[in-house]
């Protein structure tokens, strides 16, 4: 498990989370949560080898109350009695096809980490009614990764900040990551995208005044 990663979703946890780890794969996560004081946890994974990793993991941690459910996100699952959930490394599209608005009348934080499609990410996540409270960039092994915690409620993002997120000083060194990615792009782009990575490059640029 990558470490800064980890430690960011879970800087977003408190003890009285009642946690729904969707798509565990080693239970990582919801040992971790445990560790912190959690003591309601569900971990779940689509796939078969994944949870029996977990259910490994969990039956050698001191931590056997956690429970564990094999199904498709959330499918099955009798959301009302948890609080928060966490779906971390997974792409934006697995997110939207598990986040449906009749399973999260009683969410009222989710933690999200996708590698990909945050434009998009965002954009669901504003309409489905929850506010960007927080998003924390991590550097690990060479890779970004942006953690988000979102609570129920509804804000109005603009344009921008559906692109990037809130302009946050903490996270200057991703957004002049993202600044020599584009810049490096450039080049081999047609015109037209060219026009749209110096939009973002210029927006990024005042992300970082
Ligand atoms: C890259 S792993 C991430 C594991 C862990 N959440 C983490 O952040 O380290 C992604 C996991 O999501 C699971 N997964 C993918 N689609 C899923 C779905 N629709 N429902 C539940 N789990 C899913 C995969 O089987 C895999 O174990």
């Amino acid at each position: 498990m990558k470490k800064k990663r980890l430690q960011t979703i879970l800087s977003f946890l408190s003890p009285e989370d009642k946690l729904i780890d969707v798509g565990t794969d080693h239970a990582y996560i919801p040992i971790e949560a445990a560790k912190m004081g959690i003591t309601k946890i569900l971990a779940t994974d689509i796939h078969e080898h994944a949870l029996e990793s977990a259910k490994e993991n969990i039956s050698k941690s001191h931590y056997p109350f956690i429970e564990t459910k094999l199904c498709d996100g959330l499918e099955g699952i009798d959301t009302k009695d948890y609080n928060t959930l966490v779906l971390a490394g997974m792409g934006t599209s697995t997110i939207q096809h598990i986040l449906k608005k009749e399973k999260l009348e009683s969410i009222q934080k989710i933690i999200l980490q996708s590698n990909h499609d945050l434009e998009n990410l965002r954009r669901f996540m504003n309409e489905l009614g929850y506010t960007l409270k927080d998003e924390v960039a991590v550097e690990e092994g060479g890779h970004f990764y942006l953690c988000m915690c979102y609570v129920s409620g509804c804000e109005v993002l603009t344009k921008k900040e559906i692109l990037f997120g809130k302009k946050q000083k903490k996270n200057a060194f991703y957004y002049q990551y993202l600044i020599k990615k584009y810049e490096s792009m450039m080049e081999s782009v047609p015109k037209e995208k060219q026009k749209l990575l110096k939009y973002y490059i210029e927006t990024l640029k005042t992300y970082i005044l």
